[in-house]
């Protein structure tokens, strides 16, 4: 009987692996702030996958192990005592809950019903399904010359209608870290909700100094931040999906806690806009952070900003590339002297690679599956697709 499933079992893996043969395989992207896990974390998703942390009374331990997940971002993230959290699933949801909280802080506390939240044009598109969501006003502020949010035009564009800003700790398309502390100054000084979304700078930024790199100060360091989003599938290497977020203190949560009267525990009070959440992904950050801990983290961190600089100086040996901005963390941006993004990325994708165009320019990540054979390999294709071959 049991060798009988075990051939269905076979089988039916055998049928899939088939179905996503021509998936692309990790090796050849570029483009994804995602990682292959490893394989402690695979064992996991398998063993656990019938977790529910939206039903928190049946798996009191799970839920502890999402509090230590959460002390461990927190205090990655400088948060003062009095912090709430939870885990989301990823920088989207952990975006829109920031908006929110800020949303119902203005109504409450300076009765403005829709107002206007002062965004970075570099902001991900998340605050604009979040804009829609909530039904509130958003105004784009221009970059400055380090791509970073203008703070003079933030300055300008904040009036009596105005009741948030966010700043992005590892925008997207260049991985800058907005000035936070400028943010922060300015949120203090006319009583705005400041949101960071960290969804990807939040487990890099930390790391930096240690590895003798500059680090910006982007967390609850700032008196006017009152939320972070962190992700746990993107640097760190957790299970999808798996985001958080912190908000300095109880009260910012009182729009979103909801209870829930059905469930086991039906003092029960949920913080996110998903109700049924994957236990497995928490047990997976559990483990990177808890067991594996900082040396885990720091060895990331320090492996793809070697090798972020080693794509660099590849890409700096060739005439007709020019980077747009010098990496400060594992995004990197390039164009092409003689040919167009879109038809260089058109080539290099005929040759397997997947990579972005972002904004003028073609978007890297360099992710822990990133290595530097795979950079030579690129850039030998890269040189091809200069030179005129197909
Ligand atoms: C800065 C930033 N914030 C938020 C997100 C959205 O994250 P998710 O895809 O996990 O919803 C991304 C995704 O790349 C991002 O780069």
């Amino acid at each position: 009987m049991q060798k009988q499933q075990a051939n269905i079992t076979d089988k039916i893996i055998a049928e899939i692996s088939e179905l996503l043969a021509n998936e692309k395989s990790y090796q050849h992207v570029l483009s994804s702030m995602c990682t292959p896990p490893k394989d402690i974390i695979r064992t996991i998703a398998g063993l656990f996958a019938e977790i529910n942390l939206g039903d928190p009374g049946l798996f009191p331990k799970a839920v502890e192990m999402e509090q230590d997940v959460l002390a461990e971002l927190a205090s990655l993230l400088n948060a003062p005592q009095g912090w709430v959290g939870t885990i989301t699933s990823g920088g989207s949801e952990s975006n829109l809950l920031g908006c929110w909280a800020a949303r119902h802080w203005a109504r409450k506390k300076k009765k403005i019903q829709k107002g206007t939240i002062l965004l970075p044009l570099s902001a991900h598109v998340s605050f604009e399904k979040a804009r829609d969501i909530l039904d509130v006003k958003a105004k784009w502020i221009g970059l400055d010359e380090h791509f970073q949010m203008d703070i003079t035009r933030v300055q300008e564009a904040i009036t009596k209608d105005t009741f948030g800003i966010v700043g992005i700790a590892g925008t997207t398309g260049t991985g800058v870290c907005d000035n936070i502390k400028a943010l922060s100054d300015l949120a203090e000084d006319h009583e705005l909700f400041l949101h960071v979304d960290a969804a990807h700078g939040g487990t890099i930024f930390p790391f930096l100094s240690e590895l003798g790199l500059s680090a910006p100060s982007f967390a609850f360091e700032n008196p006017g931040v009152k939320s972070i989003g962190v992700d746990t599938h993107k640097m760190m290497g957790g299970l999808i999906p798996g985001g958080s977020i912190i908000f300095r203190e109880k009260t910012y949560t009182e729009a979103i806690a909801k209870n829930i009267s059905y469930l086991s525990d039906s003092s029960t009070q949920q913080l996110t806009v998903t109700g049924t959440r994957p236990g497995n992904s928490v047990i997976a950050s559990w483990v990177l952070l808890k067991k594996l801990g900082r040396e885990y983290m720091l060895e990331r961190v320090r492996s793809c900003m070697e090798n972020t600089a080693y794509f660099v100086h590849q890409l700096e040996q060739l005439e007709e590339i020019k980077l747009p901005f010098q990496p400060t963390i594992n995004i990197i941006g390039f164009r092409c002297t003689s040919i167009a993004n879109e038809e260089l990325a058109m080539n290099l994708r005929k040759k397997g690679w997947a990579l972005s165009i972002y904004d003028q320019w073609l978007r890297i990540v360099v992710m822990p599956h990133v290595s530097k054979e795979t950079i030579d390999l690129f850039v030998a294709d890269l040189k091809k697709s200069i030179q005129g071959e197909r």
